[in-house]
This record gives structure tokens, sequence and C-alpha cells, in this order.
């Protein structure tokens, strides 16, 4: 069986400061997150030529990437974060303050719900199916470096969870979760690298 490691970026400036969306580059946390986890995956997947790692077209996931040694890179625009529209830069008091309609109706149905000039989560469901079908394709393990909406959406089709549930699950940072698809199902271990 060949694992397939998901990840989100290491902390950055926006989630520090509760922004939704952005560009920003890390924190120091999210720095040391990306040194612990390169150390992870060079040791994990030290004999592992055909590795590779993903990442999303954002500088907080390629940034994470970086210090990781050994193994191609390659970035997806599928894998980045679901795109909050006019919300973008926001952060959730100031969405809730000054578009509450907007607030309430993604409270009622996160999974459809639409940002203005934005996605949904159906949206990112589907933009995914690319990069599901080449994650199934490859025999070799990949690392994905991504995003709290998209690695939602990941890792249900992975684990089986139900479409209603997917908004909902929790990807925490600086955790990896690693998938192994072996022929008695999928099996799943989280490791959580720092506080
Ligand atoms: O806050 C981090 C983040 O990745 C945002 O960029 C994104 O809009 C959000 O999480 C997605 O999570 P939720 O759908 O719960 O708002």
């Amino acid at each position: 069986p060949r694992p397939i490691l998901l990840t989100r970026h290491g902390e950055s400036m926006d989630n520090v400061r509760g922004r939704i969306g952005g560009d920003t580059a890390l924190s120091d946390a999210g720095q040391i997150y990306g040194k612990k986890l390169s150390n992870f995956v060079e040791k994990r997947l030290k004999s592992e030529r055909a590795a590779s790692i993903w990442t999303s077209t954002l500088q907080r996931t390629i940034l994470t990437a970086s210090p990781i040694a050994g193994f191609p890179k390659i970035q997806w625009r599928a894998l980045d974060e679901i795109n909050a529209g006019v919300c973008d830069g926001m952060t959730y008091e100031e969405i809730k303050k000054n578009m509450p309609d907007e607030y309430e109706a993604r409270k009622k149905d996160k999974l459809r719900y639409r940002y203005p000039r934005g996605e949904s989560y159906l949206d990112v469901i589907q933009r995914l199916e690319p990069v599901i079908i080449e994650l199934e394709r490859q025999r070799a393990p990949v690392v994905v470096i991504s995003h709290q909406a998209v690695l939602r959406a990941l890792y249900a089709y992975f684990a089986d969870r139900p479409l209603k549930e997917i908004p909902h699950i929790e990807i925490p940072l600086h955790t990896i979760i690693e998938i192994q698809m072996g022929v008695t199902g999928v099996h799943e271990k989280r490791y959580k690298l720092m506080d």
C-alpha cells in the first residue's frame, strides 16, 4: 500500500489575523511547521524514489513545501483554497457585520452557498475531480499541501464521508493525515507535529 499524505500549509499571516482567502506568507510558527514537515517527509518517504509533493499555486503552500528536498514539486491551481469572492480578505466577524444576509445564507447551507463572485464547496468538489483522478492513478506516495476547504473535500473522498459533512470536517493546522489505500480498505493515521 502506498500512502497519501494530506496537510494544510503552515500557519499564514492571514490565519493569525483571522482573515479568509488572501495570499500571505507564513508566520514564524508556519515556517517551523515547514521544517518539521520536511523532516517527517524525508524520513517517511526515504526510499520512495517516485514520490512527489503537490501544492496549490498560493504562497503559503509553496513556502511550506520549500524546505522539503529530494522530491519533485507540482503546483495545481485546482488545489487553491475556496475562492471567497467579494469576501476575500475579510474576517468572519466583518462578514457577519457588513454582509449579514451572506453570513446567514452560508450558515444555513454551507455546502451549496456560493460567495458572490466566488465559489461554493460544491464548486470546489467539482474542480478537484482531475486531482483525484491523478491521485488514484499514481502508484507512488504523494504529499498534498493545500488548504482547509480543499482538504475537507479530498479527505471526504478517501475516507468515504457523506457530502453534507464535508464543510464541517476538522482539518487542523500543523497535522499530517496519512491515508493508506490497501486491499483491506482505507486506513488513516494522524501526526500532530506542533500545538
Ligand atoms: O481560514 C482559513 C481558510 O482556509 C480560509 O482561507 C477559507 O475561506 C476557510 O478557511 C475555509 O473554511 P470555512 O469553509 O469553514 O470558512
